[in-house]
């Protein structure tokens, strides 16, 4: 994907996330855009925090037996209890790594902050070894950010 096309990308979810009438919409329409613009990205998917759990919001990939993670576990508990985005390059050799396929190779998760409280994360998996770097962490944190102000409205 060229410079030009993510920059595409970031204004059709920055316009599809404004213009959502709800924020499960955003979700979903987020969700759906960054699913069908990064070929590595074999599953995209956001939680939301409920209490001491994240609990799974939309998403597109095969069906996950993660629905509700408490925040003392998984690569998406530790996103959220460091309040940063987590890079893991090689998700078989992470012992903090809740699997989800046995086809994933890497992960990204993003946390969705409101000033320093967490609300929820994007996670995003690939098959790919390795697959993200700064340019994702350069998409994925605004998006997070945009969808951080559509929950204050709720
Ligand atoms: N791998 C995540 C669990 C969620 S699935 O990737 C959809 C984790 O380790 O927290």
């Amino acid at each position: 994907m060229t410079d030009i096309d993510r920059a595409d990308l970031m204004r059709a979810l920055e316009s599809a996330i404004a213009a959502a009438p709800t924020v499960e919409s955003a979700m979903q329409q987020a969700v759906r855009l960054l699913k069908d613009a990064v070929p590595y990205y074999t599953w995209v998917g956001i939680y939301v925090l409920e209490g001491n759990e994240l609990v799974l919001g939309p998403f597109i990939g095969k069906p996950s037996p993660h629905t509700r993670i408490p925040l003392n576990q998984g690569i998406c508990g530790a996103a959220v209890t460091e309040k940063a985005t987590i890079v893991v390059d090689d998700v078989n050799a992470d012992p903090r790594y809740l699997a989800c396929s046995i086809e994933t190779k890497s992960e990204i998760v993003v946390p969705i902050m409101r000033g320093s409280q967490p609300l929820g994360e994007i996670d995003i998996d690939s098959d790919r070894p390795a697959a993200f770097d700064d340019r994702d962490r350069a998409l994925l944190e605004p998006v997070a950010a945009m969808l951080a102000d559509r929950f204050d409205e709720d």
